[in-house]
Order: C-alpha cells, then structure tokens, then sequence
C-alpha cells in the first residue's frame, strides 16, 4: 500500500493559523510583531524564498520589511544593517537569508544578529542552547518538521532516526531535536560507507543533501517515514521520466517551465516503500515558512516580557 501523504500545505497552514493568533494576541500591546529580512545579492532561489517568506508574514499580521542589498554590498554596510536592526525596537525578528555572495562571511554577520532577535537560531549563543537543550530558537525547518511529527501523530521517542546531511541549517539541528525527542539518531553524510544499508535502519529516514533522487529503494526500510527536505531540479526529459514514470502532469509542468522539482529520495521508491512521506513540492517547504512565523511571534513575546 503507498505511504500516507504528509501534507505540508495543510499542517503549514495551521502552524500558520496559530501564529497569526498569537500574533494578534501580541498587537493588543501596541504593536505588531515585526520581522527584518536580508537579502544580499541576486541568488534568483533565495529571492523566491524571501518574497514567499514576506508575503506569509504579511498575511499573518507580522509587520515585515526586506531589506534588498547589491551583491558588491561590504562587509562594514551589511554590519551598519544589521546593527541598526539590531537597535530598532519595532524589529523582533532579523533573517539574513543564505547563502551570503562570495567575499561575505556567512558565520560573521549570523554572530551579529542579537541572538534574542536571531530569528534562525544560528546565532553561536542559540546554538549552543539547541545543544545544551535550552529554550531558544530553533532553525526554521527542523522544527518544522519537528512540529509536523508531533501534529500527525508520529513517533519519535525510541525510533531510530536517521539523517542524511549535516548541513547547519538542517541536518545537525535536526540531528538534535530528534535526539532531544529520545530518538536514537544517526547522522549521514557524503563520506559515509553504504548509505542504502546504514538508511534501511531508519523508522524515520530524513534527508536534506541536495541531490536528486539520489536516495532509492534499496535505502528504504518497508513502512518507514520519510521526510525529504531537498529541492532539486530534473532538467531533461530522461530524468523526469526516470523520476516520474509517465506522469503526464510532470512532464506537462517540465516542458512548461524546462524543469521539474525532486527531492533527494526517488518519488517511487518513497510512495511505494514508506508508510509516510512528504512530497515534493507541498511536503517540507511549507513547513519552513510557518515556523519562521511562529519563532518572530515568539521572539516579539519573549522580547516584551523581558522588558
Ligand atoms: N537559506 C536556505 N534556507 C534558509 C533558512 O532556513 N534560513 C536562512 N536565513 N537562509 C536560508
């Protein structure tokens, strides 16, 4: 039988519901919470993120700003920026969207950003509290997916857990929330010997590596949940067929717009083997967005009863 759909839209959109309540809650202060978003240089991805990234915020009755920098910005400006942010009492909330253009130190200007504003959890003091397992915030898209096992019911505490990748803003702190849950986690990576059997272990199979559908059957346990965090794209008709069978909406969308997007496990190979998965697009993406909402309403409110 195909693995359950975990549908990121749907648990977004209520992660989403409830931020927006909290953040009405919050405007009866005064104001409303407010986010800062960064964005430096012309990276044509993170400018769709960032304006998905504004437009939910506005929805949600967070007032947000973008703050567009020119690819040849200076470390001193980008600095001034932050700085300022960090000075403005009406921001709760500052995101410097990654990756940084070349020349501009990604872990530099992330120790800038107050860590009681450090809406990513990336500030070196925040993440030090995700390791000690201290109230803090949390990278957007692990606890995301975090939130979305406990909304759908599924069980982290004793699964093994296995995570492919060991990227800062996903695999190691998904590494940690996991083991935070009591799960017994084991983290992947390019150099790791037999990927397909150390993953056939995995209750929870996790994958955030950027490759497309590089993980296949063979890597999946019968009835695991998977949750594939990548987003690639299939760019010649071999692939998408490869990847898609002969699904006419696939091929529809990849002669359109000359690509389609995979995640990092073969769309087959997850129906068919799992008993949960997220799809791609509409599983783990939506996810990231509502937990960027629900940390900003949490920093506003943290940042209020601190005085
Ligand atoms: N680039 C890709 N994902 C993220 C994220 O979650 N936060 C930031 N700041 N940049 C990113």
């Amino acid at each position: 039988m195909p693995g359950r759909i975990l549908d990121g839209k749907k648990i977004g959109a209520a992660i989403r519901a409830d931020a927006a309540e909290a953040a009405r809650e919050f405007a009866r202060s005064g104001r409303p919470p407010g986010l800062a978003v960064v964005l430096v240089g012309d990276d044509p991805a993170s400018a769709i993120y960032v304006r998905g990234k504004i437009k939910a915020s506005r929805e949600a009755g967070i007032a947000s700003e973008t703050h567009r920098l020119a690819a040849t910005t200076t470390a001193s400006e980008l600095g001034g920026l932050l700085d300022r942010l960090n000075r403005d009492e009406a921001v709760d909330a500052i995101l410097l969207q990654l990756p940084l253009p070349d020349g501009l130190d990604a872990s530099e200007f992330l120790a800038r950003i107050r860590p009681e504003k450090d809406v990513d959890g990336f500030h070196p003091e925040n993440v030090g509290r995700l390791v000690a397992g201290l109230p803090g915030p949390c990278p957007c898209t692990p606890a995301g997916i975090m939130e979305m096992f406990r909304r759908e019911g599924i069980q982290v505490k004793g699964s093994r857990a296995v995570v492919v990748g060991r990227s800062d803003i996903v695999g190691k702190p998904l590494a940690l929330l996991l083991l935070h849950q009591h799960a017994t986690v084991t983290v992947c990576h390019s150099r790791t010997r037999d990927l397909p059997a150390v993953c056939r272990e995995a209750d929870i199979l996790c994958t955030a590596i950027g490759r497309p559908a590089m993980v296949g059957a063979d890597a999946i346990r019968e009835g695991a949940v998977v949750v594939d965090v990548g987003m690639n794209r299939a760019e010649t008709e071999e692939q998408v067929r490869d990847f898609f069978g002969d699904d006419d909406r696939r091929l529809a969308r990849f002669r359109r717009n000359g690509y389609t997007l995979v995640g990092d496990v073969h769309p087959v190979a997850m129906r068919e083997r799992s008993s949960a998965y997220t799809p791609v697009p509409g599983g783990v993406g939506p996810l990231t967005i509502a937990m960027l909402l629900a940390n900003t309403v949490a920093l506003a409110v943290a940042r209020q009863s601190a005085g």
